[in-house]
């Protein structure tokens, strides 16, 4: 049974008229009511891992913000690819080689309608999100800039951007400039604007943040940084899952995600760029694929989008991430982002009844996040005691410790919700937390 992969690799154009039965039935609504439109049940049916059992008892997976799990037809989507249509991309005259280079570019086109990018050329593939900060950081950072500018972050960023922007900062004189957060764990727009400067060169900012979950206004963001001609990279790792991105209508500089938040493979994450800034950075990698011409006194560069794609890429991963959007596309964005704000406020409702527990991140607009501390117990303790009852949360400071020294803490117990989480794990979630805090406390 292989529909979903036979999919990926016909012309766009015939796909439309193709009636594929996929593994995930949605309810279909036109009203486009505010209600759930999933099946849940289908949906979890499309998930083989959440069948498990974790210390004799039903896996409870709420650790979706770390990496989501995957559905059969990504999973079949890569063993499809490793069985019939593997070899090296862009490089082979024979069949074989130029199957995989089709299924590998349309992938790439993928990406590009499900970001709505202009070309396919501004869809650069690399290993994850921070791989894509790197690359810009990098790239943008040694053409751009020199001693005395300003890279412009927030509180709220993971390392992931925050350490490549303090790497170039030291290689170039540059500084760090960080946007502060209020106690709900809003950014300061006020600072912003104080912060935003003739200095500043590039904003680098995290659309949906991991630890807390605020959706940070980025149009606004991007809207003012233009005003004064600065470019604006987001950080998308943790809205792709959630919600529909549009970067023409955004008029981003940069995107960057991974595929494995989205219900794809690890290892692959997209950076989104406009043409002109791609066109004008430096490459990042130096090997095969990114040339034009080699000889030893000088290299000419190859065009977009290959000048940023140094070696072999991966490509079972690239037709994985195909199968996720895919996946994605036919539950539907509006389906998925209902869902996931009634298990929020389900949740949210839930666990601040519990005495003592006070949630981390309060923010008027949220995806589905909820981090929470209790007073007299450490988090680690309590997803400890958590994970024996086969529930799956994560513990700690979340790649964000600047942020826990903000709220003056060692870290948090981060429930995360995905698209095929129910309220009734939420439950088994409170339920496991009260029996934590009566061992712990
Ligand atoms: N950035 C991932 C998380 O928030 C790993 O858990």
């Amino acid at each position: 049974m292989y529909h979903m992969c036979l999919k990926n690799f016909l012309p766009l154009r015939t796909k439309s008229s193709l009636n594929i039965q996929y593994n995930a039935t949605i309810s279909m609504n036109k009203t486009k009511e505010k209600t759930s439109l999933l099946d849940i049940n289908k949906v979890r049916a499309d998930f083989p891992l959440l069948k498990r059992e974790m210390h004799d008892q039903p896996i409870v997976f709420l650790d979706s913000a770390a990496s989501s799990q995957k559905p059969a037809s990504v999973i079949e989507r890569m063993d499809y690819y490793y069985k019939n249509q593997h070899a090296n991309v862009h490089r082979g005259v024979y069949q074989l080689s130029q199957e995989a280079t089709d299924a590998f570019e349309e992938a790439r086109r993928a990406v590009q309608s499900f970001l709505n990018a202009a070309s396919d050329k501004e869809v650069i593939f690399t290993r994850g999100t921070t791989e894509s900060i790197n690359l810009v950081a990098s790239s943008f950072g040694r053409k751009y800039l020199k001693e005395g500018d300003e890279v412009l972050i927030s509180a709220m960023e993971h390392h992931s951007n925050i350490v490549p922007w303090q790497l170039i900062c030291e290689q170039t004189g540059a500084h760090l400039k960080v946007v502060p957060v209020n106690d709900r764990g809003e950014l300061i727009m006020e600072d912003f604007d104080h912060l935003l400067s003739e200095r500043t060169k590039i904003v680098a900012m995290v659309h949906i943040s991991n630890a807390l979950g605020t959706i940070n206004p980025i149009k606004t963001i991007i809207d003012k940084a233009h005003a004064k001609n600065i470019p604006v990279l987001i950080d998308g790792a943790q809205a792709v899952p959630h919600q529909k991105i549009d970067v023409q209508a955004l008029d981003v500089d940069f995107y960057v995600f991974s595929a494995h938040k989205m219900l794809g493979p690890t290892g692959m994450g997209v950076l989104y760029g406009k043409e002109s800034w791609l066109d004008a950075m430096p490459p990042y990698h130096g090997g095969g694929e990114m040339i034009k011409t080699v000889t030893f006194e000088k290299t000419t560069f190859n065009e977009l989008p290959f000048k940023f794609e140094a070696g072999t890429p991966d490509m079972a991963a690239a037709v994985g991430l195909h199968a996720a959007i895919e996946y994605m596309e036919q539950i539907g964005h509006d389906a998925i982002q209902a869902h996931e704000a009634d298990l929020l406020a389900y949740g949210t409702e839930k666990l601040q009844a519990i005495d003592g527990l006070r949630i981390i991140g309060t923010a008027d607009k949220k995806a589905s996040v909820i981090s929470f501390v209790v007073e007299g117990t450490h988090p680690y303790d309590i997803g400890a005691i958590l994970d024996q009852q086969g529930i799956a949360v994560r513990t700690g400071h979340h790649c964000t410790q600047p942020l826990m020294d903000r709220y003056g803490i060692p870290g948090t117990v981060r429930a995360s919700f995905a698209l095929y989480n129910t309220k009734e794990e939420i439950d088994k979630l409170v339920a496991g937390v009260q029996r934590a805090l009566k061992m712990l406390l």
